[in-house]
């Protein structure tokens, strides 16, 4: 039995993403921030500018992910975040997997202070594929594939090395369609408080206790928000 907190409509569930996902059940939309494939190592002189690195490591957020968990059978569409190094891969699975896709990107405001023989992390992307009937959804002006925001500094706010900004967590929503909307890789709930807010019906999980714990506290807080609105 997979432990599991129920937030009127929305479920957390604290556990393993392949294990569980594959029980949930076709939703609309997976979209998901998962575990990044980076050299986390290094730095130089401006390593100590970056303890998220650090955390990275600590976490194992640096290894990639299982691509089988993306599956067309189970979801209308995808959105998945991607670190530079793993699109080669994402993409032909993706294109091969969906109707079409749309390659998009999020410019941090505040990158980190490093560039050991590479470019600096200022820009992140993320894939929208969707299969027919799940195409983005919003108003024209809406349909941008760029936001420009900061990004939180993780460790002071929430204690995790990648929390993602409200503000482009709330466009993404906007941009997906239907109803269900899982995140089989949720950290502290970004995405859940981004869905509960715009009335959609969330589903997360997450195996780190303690993320869990700060995710369901968030997802609670945006519920009783929309509820008292
Ligand atoms: C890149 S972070 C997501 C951060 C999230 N977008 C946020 O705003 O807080 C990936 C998360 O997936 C979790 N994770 C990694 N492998 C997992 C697995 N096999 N099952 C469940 N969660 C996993 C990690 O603990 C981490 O919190």
């Amino acid at each position: 039995m997979i432990p599991t907190i129920t937030i009127g409509p929305h479920r957390l569930f604290l556990g393993d993403a392949y294990e569980t996902r594959a029980k949930l059940g076709f939703q609309d939309c997976d979209l998901f921030d998962p575990p990044y494939l980076i050299r986390a190592s290094g730095g130089g002189r401006y390593r100590k500018k970056r303890p998220m690195m650090d955390q990275l490591i600590i976490e194992d957020l640096h290894k990639d992910f299982d691509h089988s968990i993306i599956n067309p059978l189970q979801c209308g569409a995808v959105v998945v975040f991607a670190h530079n190094d793993q699109l080669p891969k994402l993409l032909p699975l993706l294109d091969g997997s969906f109707h079409r896709q749309a390659l998009c990107v999020w410019q941090k405001t505040n990158p980190q202070p490093i560039a050991n023989k590479h470019y600096r992390s200022d820009l992140e992307y993320y894939v929208h594929a969707w299969s027919r009937g799940y195409h983005p959804a919003g108003a024209i002006g809406d349909k941008l594939r760029h936001s420009r925001v900061s990004s939180p500094r993780g460790a002071a706010k929430f204690d995790h090395p990648t929390p993602k900004p409200d503000a482009l967590m709330d466009k993404i929503v906007g941009n997906v369609a239907g109803e269900t909307i899982c995140d089989p890789f949720m950290g502290t709930g970004s995405t859940g408080v981004a869905a509960i807010r715009a009335g959609r019906i969330f589903t997360g999980i997450e195996h780190n206790p303690k993320h869990f714990e700060t995710a369901v506290a968030r997802c609670t807080a945006a519920f009783q928000e929309r509820a008292a609105a």
